[in-house]
């Protein structure tokens, strides 16, 4: 291969990736005017159209990463690419979706779902003809005129995933999206949010501290240590997808591979 056809399969190669490289992230303002150490050494690369699950204790630093690859934060030290890019803030490129809805309650269901596409001047029918199609995949028929204070908070999130995909992009970045549910409404989330994913075919970082979640939607999970997070373990999850949660549990290999995650997440920093 000459000089600038490898160049040109390398840059497709790192295209629809998100790379963690020797990322390092330190928050000012600690007590005696010290800093956080958040995330020291954590490389990780996520290859295109893959699913994947960061998992860790509580402030082991998982939104951080997840806020550096948004762009919310700029890294203290090492490299993060998306889509072979170094990210220097936030981008169309990126839908998010955090916990909380984070809804303007001023705006209809409808008119929070086109946010985006309005703020980027997209034609307002195209728009419209794309908010149909994912109001109808997340069951928010009917409710396209009603206030967010009118809506069950499963349905403020079905909003927040609506809006996250509208404009289908290429990634998906989501910080413990569906923590807030009750348990079936949780459930028929996940199933929407991989039937969706089969449609557009993002490449998703999703944080959780559900096991039993990130074993039904990831094609690997990623075990951080206390922090400063740093990579604990990847583990790859085997389940050929589409996966049916009431088998899953079911299977041996599912309960195993629990054990393995919550050993790990749990197990002492001395034990590494
Ligand atoms: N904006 C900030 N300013 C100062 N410190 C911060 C900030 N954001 C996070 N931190 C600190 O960085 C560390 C990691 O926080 P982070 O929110 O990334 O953890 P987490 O793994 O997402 O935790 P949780 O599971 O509880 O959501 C914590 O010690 C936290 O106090
Ligand atoms: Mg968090």
């Amino acid at each position: 291969m000459d000089a600038p056809a490898a160049e040109a399969a390398a840059c497709c190669r790192t295209e629809g990736r998100i790379v963690f490289d020797r990322v390092a992230h330190s928050f000012p303002g600690g007590s005696g005017g010290s800093v956080t150490e958040a995330v020291a050494d954590f490389s990780l690369e996520i290859e295109q159209g893959s699913f994947v699950c960061l998992l860790g204790p509580s402030g082991c630093g998982k939104s951080t990463i997840l806020n550096l690859a948004a762009g919310f934060e700029r890294p203290s030290g090492g490299r993060v690419l998306v889509g072979g890019r170094p990210v220097t803030g936030p981008g169309p490129d990126r839908g998010i979706v955090f916990q909380d809805a984070n809804l303007l309650p001023w705006r209809n269901v409808l008119k929070n779902i086109t946010l985006g596409p309005e703020l980027a001047g997209r034609p307002w029918e195209e728009t419209l003809s794309a908010a149909r199609r994912f109001i109808r995949l997340t069951g928010l028929e009917g409710f396209e005129r009603h206030a967010p204070y009118e809506l069950s908070g499963g349905m403020r999130q079905r909003v927040a995933l609506a809006r996250a995909w509208i404009t289908e992009p290429p990634f998906l970045l989501m910080d413990e999206p569906f923590g807030a549910l009750d348990a079936q409404t949780r459930l028929s989330m996940q199933e929407l949010l991989t039937s969706v994913r089969q449609v557009t075919g993002a490449t998703v970082l999703f944080v959780t501290h559900d096991v039993d979640e990130a074993l039904f939607l990831a094609d690997k999970t990623v075990v951080m240590t206390p922090r400063p997070g740093r990579i604990r373990q990847e583990i790859l999850v085997p389940f050929p997808q589409p996966r049916d949660y009431e088998r899953l549990i079911l299977n041996p290999a599912f309960m195993e591979l629990k054990y393995d995650i919550l050993h790990a997440i749990r197990r002492p920093e001395y034990e590494i």
